[in-house]
């Protein structure tokens, strides 16, 4: 059935999206401090690099929002409150809530902004939907890191990258600190979530 936007159900569940894209990106961010107290630098990044996405999705949302410019949604929603204090703790609470919006929250989304006809809008949900399914196994494969123990090496050689100088380490544990620039541990990051991989 096709529905007039400004009486649509989606234009509430785009804000919704909205707010949801919005605190995340806040509560990356925040979290990404936390990160740096720790001294993993190379989290610290990974949230921040997040949360630049999170924000990139707030805005295609708004945007899709904008026939209805100068207008008040109201809207009703839940959101969590993510204060874990271990890093491993708030990873596995960031995977958590990237799964929701994977798995649910942005299918069904999805499915009503079809439903009421529009069909950008709900492409741009199930797209979505996908990069946050990425950014929830990312943030799973470090939780998991983090809890066995295995983030600077476990039995096996392999590589990390300094975040701050580029040097790549290969052996069975991340040096203590960089052979080149110096910087401490924190800012190796093992090599497979490397941004900007060239050819090996
Ligand atoms: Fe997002
Ligand atoms: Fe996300």
């Amino acid at each position: 059935m096709a529905v007039k936007f400004s009486e649509s159900k989606t234009k509430e569940n785009l804000m919704r999206a909205f707010a949801g894209e919005s605190q995340a990106r806040n509560r990356y961010t925040i979290a990404a401090e936390k990160a740096r107290e720790a001294q993993f630098y190379a989290i610290s990044d990974i949230f921040i690099y997040t949360a630049e996405q999170e924000r990139a999705h707030a805005e295609r949302f708004y945007d899709l929002l904008k026939e209805l410019v100068g207008e008040t949604i109201h809207i009703d929603g839940s959101y969590p409150v993510d204060q874990q204090e271990s890093l491993a703790e708030l990873l596995r609470a960031a995977e958590h809530n990237e799964h929701e919006e994977y798995e649910d929250v942005y299918q069904a989304f999805g499915d009503t902004a079809k439903q009421e006809g529009f069909l950008e809008v709900a492409s741009a949900f199930y797209q979505i939907a996908e990069i946050e399914h990425v950014h929830e196994k990312r943030f799973a494969a470090l939780a998991k890191m983090l809890e066995d123990g295995t983030y600077y090496g476990g039995e096996n050689t392999q590589k990390w990258i300094c975040t701050n100088c580029g040097y790549i380490h290969e052996g069975v544990k991340a040096p203590a600190v960089c052979p080149v620039c110096r910087h401490a541990q924190g800012y190796f990051l093992p090599y497979e979530f490397a941004c900007y991989k060239g050819e090996e």
